[in-house]
């Protein structure tokens, strides 16, 4: 009996115990939201470094939390950062090794910074001004040394995709100069310092996928280099510049099995980088399941375009901080919205139709609760990469399926959202596209699909007749030769303004921007006339609250948001609103 009583205060206290826990999770849990508020309160109001040292106090307090982190990024992440203390700059490098947020956001802010160092005034001079007669010393002598020991750099090197037209200048140069210095001298040209800059120079250009321009001279250099990197003849310091150098042009992988890798930080980041996660990637896309033949001929140059340059190359995981359902999805990205059905409780099944390299799928695996995630798409590459990234982030509800939309007709699934951004302007009958997908909802179901629009796309389009006119074509060596046309030119230019373009800066991006093998584009009066023939309804557009604000001065207080003819007039006096594309949302009868 004693022990009985004995026993039940145990468990007594272990239960009072686990209040206690929840109790103090779920003040630590307001604290922390409280806390990222008050930071973002403080920015809305102009008080920006106070935001950020509040910010920066929450990093200490909860050192793990992506919330806090993912608040440093969002209140960075369009500012033109010109100076940073020490204490912020480490704060920098530790959130650039987040792999469980979208660090791209911080590319500008860092850029910006790059841009003020001492160094750069002098550095950007020498690249601009026949650069590539400088010696590597001329570099030294002008800072170059000053970059090399900037971990921040670096750092902002080897995660995110540069998009600055004077930095791409400076550092295309610096990697000429380089090179040039190896042809005379084939021997350990640098010291360690510039070796880990080397390094991370090679890790941004994998990172852009060799985007930038490669002149004669470099393109006649380069077997020499590919052979002397892959000689066993040489020590290991001599190799490992070589190695960095050739995978600033070309990934390592392409060298081959080369046995024993030389033992150094920068270099063990580039093999994983450029070898060990292709491997992966390459093995895992043998795994993935097929749906039927790719026999459409469009769908078959489309799928040869993103198996040549899979879209897009993402780094890090995005999307809702919190677990969210698929109805506060909507709610926060269309606040207006009001669907006809609600969606049951439960189990969700969704389809990424056109999921390219996974983001969208694995995004919504992690943060939406029984969730579970179809990722189709025609290119094995992309889904090779979406497959390693999902096993990375533990994203156990994704799944993968190499097919075309097309031929979906078989699949035995029914999906309570369907979503397809970007893909469905890329078939050859985007209509048809739309009704393969919508058969698959279930009754009541919703799709989320982006497509491009004419109005926003025409000064793209003059772009893209414009540089097949002059005989740029979707190699990578023309694609370059035409970026570095571009960002010679003016860049309020038609042609230059590309550059100002985020898309312009990987070549992935850049393929897709102006070489698409196949791209429509529409009229919100054709989107109105497809939905209606497939028997869907409009929900609503996703859009900034202050278009819907110009929208409703327009229109009066009271306009329908889901009036599209509507839409249609505003995009005539506004047309950039849908620059990026038209993304909405819409339902299937209940
Ligand atoms: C511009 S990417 C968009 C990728 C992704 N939805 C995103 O927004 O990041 C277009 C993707 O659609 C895929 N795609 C195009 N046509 C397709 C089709 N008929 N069936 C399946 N996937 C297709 C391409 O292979 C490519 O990966």
């Amino acid at each position: 009996m004693r022990a009985s009583v004995a026993g039940e205060m145990v468990r007594t206290e272990a239960r009072s115990g686990a209040a206690a826990q929840l109790k103090a999770d779920v003040a630590e849990l307001d604290l922390v939201e409280a806390q990222c508020t008050i930071a973002a309160t403080l920015k809305s109001e102009g008080a920006l470094t106070e935001a950020v040292l509040h910010l920066q106090a929450a990093l200490r307090a909860w050192p793990g939390d992506r919330r806090v982190r993912a608040a440093v990024i969002d209140c960075l992440g369009d500012l033109q950062l010109t100076h940073a203390a020490n204490a912020l700059r480490s704060d920098l490098v530790g959130i650039l090794e987040s792999a469980d947020l979208d660090l791209q956001p911080l590319a500008y802010p860092l850029a910006c910074l790059a841009r003020a160092c001492p160094a750069f005034a002098a550095l950007e001079a020498l690249a601009t001004d026949g650069s590539a007669e400088r010696s590597l010393a001329d570099w030294v002598e002008a800072g170059l040394g000053e970059l090399a020991s900037d971990r921040l750099f670096l750092a902002t090197l080897e995660t995110v995709v540069l998009r600055d037209r004077a930095l791409e200048q400076l550092l295309t140069a610096l990697r000429r100069a380089l090179l040039r210095k190896w042809s005379c001298c084939c021997r350990a040209i640098i010291d360690e310092q510039l070796l880990s800059l080397l390094c991370a120079l090679a890790r941004q250009c994998f990172l852009d996928e060799y985007a930038w321009f490669v002149s004669e001279e470099e393109a006649g250099l380069l077997p020499s280099l590919a052979e002397r990197a892959q000689s066993a003849d040489i020590g290991e310091g001599d190799r490992a510049v070589n190695l960095a150098l050739f995978a600033c042009y070309a990934p390592l992988i392409g060298l081959g099995d080369l046995g024993a890798w030389p033992r150094h930080e920068g270099i063990a980041g580039l093999v994983k980088q450029q070898v060990r996660d292709v491997e992966v990637e390459r093995r895992l896309a043998l795994a993935i399941p097929s749906a039927g033949n790719i026999r459409d001929p469009v769908s078959k140059l489309v799928r040869d375009q993103y198996e040549n340059n899979p879209y897009p190359r993402w780094l890090g995981c995005g999307g809702a901080l919190e677990a969210e359902r698929v109805a506060d999805m909507l709610q926060r990205l269309v606040p207006e919205a009001v669907p006809a059905h609600r969606l049951p409780n439960g189990p969700i099944e969704i389809l990424c139709a056109g999921c390219g390299t996974g983001q969208q799928v694995i995004e919504k695996a992690l943060a939406i609760p029984d969730a579970h995630v179809l990722g189709v798409d025609l290119s094995l590459g992309s889904l090779g990469y979406a497959k390693r990234r999902a096993l990375d982030l533990g994203a156990v509800a994704a799944e993968f399926l190499h097919a075309d939309i097309l031929n979906l007709g078989r699949l035995e699934r029914r999906f309570d959202l369907i979503e397809s951004i970007g893909v469905l302007h890329h078939l050859a009958e985007p209509k048809e596209g739309l009704r393969s997908l919508s058969a698959l909802l279930k009754p009541g179901g919703l799709m989320r699909i982006g497509l491009y629009s004419r109005k926003a796309r025409a000064g793209i389009a003059s772009a893209q007749a414009l540089l097949r006119n002059q005989g740029y074509r979707a190699t990578p060596e023309s694609m370059r030769a035409c970026r570095r046309h571009l960002l010679d030119l003016p860049p309020d230019s038609t042609l230059g303004s590309m550059t100002r373009i985020v898309d312009f800066y990987s070549l992935s991006e850049f393929r897709d921007l102006l070489f698409h093998a196949n791209e429509h584009r529409f009229s919100l009066l054709e989107v109105a006339a497809m939905i209606a023939e497939l028997g869907l309804t409009f929900i609503g557009f996703e859009l900034p609250a202050e278009v819907v604000r110009e929208y409703r001065q327009l229109f009066g207080g009271a306009a329908d948001l889901r009036c599209l003819e509507c839409w249609d007039r505003f995009e005539e006096a506004h047309p950039d609103t849908f620059l990026g594309l038209y993304r909405f949302w819409l339902q299937a009868p209940g």
